[in-house]
């Protein structure tokens, strides 16, 4: 076996990811909820597997992020960690629950840390929440940031539109983006805003960036699972690549099983004890 093969074997570290970037090797993100999908996932060989608040979305759905609790990113973020064996494994810090307040960001990031033995956490936000993310850091837990279009928000925004296409928005992007790296943030996900931009961001800074909808030149992707197998067929953003139509092919699937149950051809005499 080549070294290459061997050494892809590694569990990946926030080390290997900057170690990715240094060489040029593209990041490979996706997001998982549950034991079975993470299994495959973590198999076919993912880089980063993110325990995403997209949970409310694509599990739970509801129409924004907002609902998600912390109870419930524990959920998920223990599902997927009993299955994932080399993936760097991300949990989202749910919506209220790193808002300004270190001491109590604190003690939920070390909630999700101890009861799912995540690798690291996601939190969405800059400046405004940056003590928060220091506390953070500062306990021993990695934090990976995430700017742009940040989801928990969307009710200050009113629109999932492209985000910092205007200067000034822009110019905030990039000083959150140095400022999330000065305080020891080991990846930022820039989410839906203009490849040039993210270009820029990814430049300039030492640590990766992970982009969806940010354009090619970030040192990574991630999208969300349900939408690039095609399980959701209303979700059709300019950014998403579909490598499947699940949707399809499960109905298929169910309506064959619904076909035979009605036929009495299931279960037939090699199916029964
Ligand atoms: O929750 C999520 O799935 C995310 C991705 C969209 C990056 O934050």
């Amino acid at each position: 076996m080549s070294a290459a093969i061997e050494d892809d074997k590694r569990k990946v570290t926030t080390h290997r990811l900057k170690e990715m970037k240094d060489r040029g090797e593209k990041i490979s993100m996706l997001t998982a909820y549950d034991y079975s999908m993470a299994s495959i996932i973590d198999g076919a060989g993912m880089d980063v597997i993110l325990v995403g608040d997209s949970a409310s979305n694509v599990m739970a759905g509801n129409i924004t992020t907002l609902p998600m609790t912390l109870d419930q990113a524990i959920y998920h973020g223990t599902s997927v960690m009993k299955a994932v064996k080399r993936a760097l494994v991300v949990v989202d810090m749910p919506f209220g629950t790193c808002s300004g307040n270190p001491v109590k960001s604190l003690e939920a990031a070390i909630r999700i840390m101890k009861e799912t033995g995540a690798d690291t956490l996601k939190i969405e936000g800059g400046e405004e929440i940056i003590e928060d993310i220091k506390k953070i850091i500062g306990a021993g837990i990695p934090v990976m940031g995430h700017l742009g279009l940040m989801p928990q928000s969307i009710n200050k925004y009113g629109t999932y539109t492209v985000r910092a296409k205007e200067k000034e928005e822009a110019d905030k992007l990039i000083s959150d983006a140095l400022l999330l790296q000065s305080v020891g943030c080991y990846g930022i996900v820039l989410e839906k805003i203009p490849a040039k931009l993210a270009k820029e961001i990814t430049s300039k800074l030492s640590i990766p960036t992970i982009g969806i909808g940010a354009g090619g030149y970030t040192d990574g992707q991630v999208l969300v699972m349900h939408d690039m197998l095609g399980i959701n067929k209303g979700f059709s953003p300019k950014f998403l690549r579909r490598y499947e139509d699940l949707h399809t092919i499960i109905t298929k699937a169910v309506q064959n099983y619904i076909r035979d149950i009605k036929a009495k051809d299931f279960p037939n005499e090699q199916e029964s004890y």
